[in-house]
């Protein structure tokens, strides 16, 4: 049977007091840290987020994009096949572990593969052709972390699936360039053409002999590539190599009719519409899906350098529905990653702008008020009324420093006198005059006081 302690019996299992205080610093514990290459996104930084998902949303919708969101987590095979074996990505970066059901899985590393998947799963071929889908997500790359590269990072990425014609590339060139532009960057673009597998197979072979006889000129990983991804070589941004990549034989030379064609033409559109390009016969995409047309983004610093990582990258891939179990699909798409696209933000002194303050701070003394404030607050938000309030904070002064800081028009003091009067303070925060309005009318007041604001706003010269 249990019995009730004695009061003795329960001092004697007290923890005993430290006999001394410590004299130094407590030793910190080491608790669970973030994960190399990952990234927390905390609230200061949360503005730059969501002005690139307001700007980069509205443009794919204007355009005709719509919003599509896949999984994290994909078969392995998905990428080992449609980035390519032998491509970085596959080979060093990905996320891959056995699953409880001993399957292979891989955090995507990449959206392109999982959307052409999700459009061959969901048949969207018997869709009116194009499909044009859009996407904002995280992927996952076991990568060297370093300044705007991330084992965790975000992509905006757009694909057209369903087009052949040069129109698409250029469509989305243009809509690449044009939200760094929207966000106020100094961006330029470089482009280049892989051929189809076919022409560039052929390349492959002239560029391989070209470089067998300067091997002993290039470094170990040139020879590596050699033998593995060829085209890889003219990549390489060791001192060492670029003598022998200079004097390399060049993609766009050796064409096909149709692939040149196809390039010449988005060309005309790009100068068409007076996008500035650089052609660069070096660009070759670390993504084995690529076919014809492929462009990247880079940062403009001052003087006219440019980023050594791109904001972002792209392309045809005319094959890759195919390859992957569908009926033969076109496709082109680009992504642009939104870390790199903050850090240009922040290298560039872009004025990202603040996001609208709310027109109205409730605050409230005491906790009748506070009881009370809630349900009135919930009906100045029914109303619309862009409104806020911080049941956490008591003292009248700090919450009127809040008011201030946030930058509110009209600041609500709800206290103890007037939940007794059924009324309400309202405090016009650019003149600080000060009304008392009937805690009825108060919604109708705001509303008022919000229509004459908009209707000046429209009407100033
Ligand atoms: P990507 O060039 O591999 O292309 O990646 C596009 C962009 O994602 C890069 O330019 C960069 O801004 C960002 N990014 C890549 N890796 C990292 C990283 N470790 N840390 C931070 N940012 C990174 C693709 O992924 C293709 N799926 C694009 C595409 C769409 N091609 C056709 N359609």
């Amino acid at each position: 049977m249990s019995r009730t302690p004695k009061k003795k019996e329960l001092k004697a299992k007290e923890i005993k007091p430290v006999l001394s205080a410590p004299k130094a610093e407590p030793k910190k514990t080491s608790g669970p840290q973030l994960l190399r290459g990952m990234k927390d996104i905390l609230p200061a930084e949360q503005r730059y987020w969501d002005f690139i998902r307001e700007r980069s949303a509205k443009l794919a919708g204007a355009y005709s994009f719509e919003r599509i969101d896949t999984p994290v987590l994909e078969e392995t095979k998905l990428f080992t096949r449609a980035v390519g074996k032998y491509t970085d990505i596959v080979e060093k970066e990905m996320f891959t572990f056995l699953d409880a059901g001993e399957e292979s899985v891989t955090l995507r590393p990449e959206g392109t593969a999982p959307v052409v998947r999700a459009y061959i799963n969901h048949g969207m071929l018997n869709l009116p052709q194009p499909v044009k889908l859009w996407y904002l997500g995280p992927m996952f790359r076991y990568g060297r972390p370093q300044s705007g590269s991330y084992r965790q990072f975000h992509q905006w990425g757009l694909e057209i699936l369903g087009e052949a014609k040069p129109a698409a590339d250029a469509e989305l060139i243009f809509l690449a360039y044009t939200l760094c532009k929207e966000l106020g960057l100094r961006v330029v673009v470089h482009i280049n053409s892989l051929g189809h597998p076919g022409c560039r197979e052929q390349y492959k072979n002239e560029l391989v002999d070209y470089y067998k006889t300067k091997r002993s000129q290039i470094c170990d990983d040139c020879k590596r590539r050699l033998l593995r991804n060829p085209l890889r070589v003219l990549d390489c941004k060791e001192e060492k190599c670029q003598p022998v990549k200079q004097g390399a034989p060049q993609m766009v030379d050796k064409l096909c009719d149709e692939d040149r064609n196809h390039f010449m033409k988005v060309l005309e559109f790009l100068d068409e519409i007076d996008l500035p390009y650089q052609l660069n016969p070096y660009l070759v995409r670390g993504l084995d899906y690529n076919t014809r047309t492929v462009f990247e983004i880079f940062a403009q610093n001052s003087d006219e350098s440019i980023s050594s990582s791109a904001l972002g990258g792209g392309g045809r891939y005319d094959d890759l529905a195919e390859l992957m179990g569908g009926r033969p699909t076109p496709g082109v798409g680009f992504a642009l990653g939104i870390e790199r696209l903050i850090l240009a933000l922040k290298e560039q002194n872009v004025n990202v702008p603040d996001p609208q303050p709310p027109f109205v701070y409730l605050a409230q003394l005491g906790d009748h008020a506070k009881r009370k404030a809630l349900t009135l607050f919930e009906e100045i938000r029914a109303a619309g009324i862009p409104a806020t309030v911080n049941f956490a904070k008591d003292s009248l002064k700090t919450q009127m420093e809040l008011s201030a800081k946030l930058n509110v028009r009209y600041t609500i003091i709800l206290g103890q006198k007037e939940v007794l009067d059924g009324t309400v303070i309202l405090r016009d925060m650019d003149s600080g005059v000060q009304e008392v309005v009937d805690r009825k009318k108060i919604v109708d007041a705001l509303k008022k006081k919000r229509a004459a604001e908009s209707f000046d706003l429209n009407h100033k010269e």
